[in-house]
């Protein structure tokens, strides 16, 4: 199966990154030669149109867009577990100014309108993750040339995946910043790195993967072609740039040398995710029920306005393992030293 960078494009994605993910990262990766990922998470319709148009008009290359897949929701079971974390956080809104809204139960982070906007755009790679598309879904996106790949964290998620149609399967090792892609909410997932998952999976599918999870150097990278990945995808990497729309706060945590510890934390958004440990993480990972999107729901005024304030102790400071090694400068040259000595995907 052809693959959606061409064979004169390098063999790594730029992660899409829900947050700081911006058309200009994206372009820019795409135009140093990788290939650029959009984040579509979190966002309304009409800013991901606008976050496409704008990537269209800063490269010709081909980029992605990354789309979260809706979490059941259980109101009856959940809702009296989100209104105790409601309460628990509303002393720490208070002091930031900023308040804890009512859950909407019913958001579905506009899965529906994204997926038309996708198909009447033609977007060349569109990548799933939290759980799979309907099949009816990726068969409209392959409709119009699309290639579908879902993001996995086992070899059980990766069958589901080929089954549902997946062209390419995104393996995500513990090692990754930012949430875990597992399927389940409530699942606890796994500790094993990339290179242990690619043998996994590939021991049940034969279609082409791609790698994620402190993967921060061309070392790195050519190990991931050796062992087998067509590509590997970086987020991390990429924080620290300049075309990253990366906070002052966030960028001033993960360059503060008193955070030196990583967690996996379901405190900030209810989903298991990789970053520092700051105050928010020790207040609160221990009584943060498993309930997507809605715990993000409850704590993103009060992240906004400690960005605002400059207070990287109350906010989610995403990082993969390799997190210390990320620096700053145009990305391209993260594109370049990623790729010393790689050959072209396909080539
Ligand atoms: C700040 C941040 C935001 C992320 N947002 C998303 C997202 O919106 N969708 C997604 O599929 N993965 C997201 N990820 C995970 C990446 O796709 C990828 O798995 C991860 O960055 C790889 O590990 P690394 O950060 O060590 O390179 C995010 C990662 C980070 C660091």
């Amino acid at each position: 199966m052809a693959h959606t960078w061409s064979r004169s494009t390098l063999p790594l994605l730029g992660a899409p990154m829900a947050g700081p993910g911006t058309p200009e990262l994206a372009a820019a990766i795409s135009n140093a030669g990788g290939f650029g990922m959009l984040p579509a998470g979190y966002q309304p319709v009409d800013t991901l149109a606008a976050a496409i148009e704008r990537a269209r008009s800063l490269t010709d290359h081909g980029f992605g867009v990354n789309v979260f897949v809706p979490s059941p929701q259980d109101e009856a079971r959940d809702a009296f577990a989100i209104a105790r974390y409601a309460e628990q956080l509303a002393p720490v809104a208070r002091s930031l100014d900023a308040a804890v809204p009512a859950p909407r139960w019913d958001d579905t982070d506009s899965f529906d309108a994204k997926i038309d906007l996708l198909e009447e755009q033609r977007i060349p790679l569109v990548s799933f993750v939290f759980g799979l598309p309907p099949v009816e879904v990726v068969e409209r996106l392959h409709a119009v040339g699309t290639q579908v790949m879902a993001t996995v964290t086992d070899a059980d998620e990766a069958l589901a995946a080929v089954r549902g149609h997946a062209d390419l399967l995104c393996v995500q090792g513990a090692q990754a910043g930012g949430h875990r892609g597992t399927h389940g909410v409530q699942t606890i997932p796994n500790d094993r790195g990339w290179q242990q998952l690619l043998g996994e999976v590939r021991s049940v599918t034969g279609v082409p993967l791609v790698v994620a999870g402190g993967i921060m150097t061309a070392t790195d990278v050519r190990l991931a072609l050796e062992l087998g990945a067509v590509a590997v995808q970086c987020g991390t990497a990429f924080l620290l740039t300049d075309e990253a729309g990366t906070s002052a706060a966030y960028r001033a945590g993960l360059t503060d040398d008193a955070l030196d510890e990583l967690v996996v934390t379901r405190a900030f958004s209810g989903r298991p995710a990789r970053g520092l440990r700051n105050d928010f993480v020790d207040r609160f990972d221990t009584v943060a029920p498993a309930v997507f999107p809605i715990v993000d729901q409850l704590t993103k005024p009060l992240r906004a306005a400690a960005t605002k304030q400059s207070d990287h102790q109350l906010i989610n400071l995403w990082a993969g393992t390799g997190w210390r090694r990320a620096r700053t400068g145009p990305a391209a040259d993260v594109v370049a030293e990623l790729t010393a000595g790689v050959a072209p995907a396909g080539g």
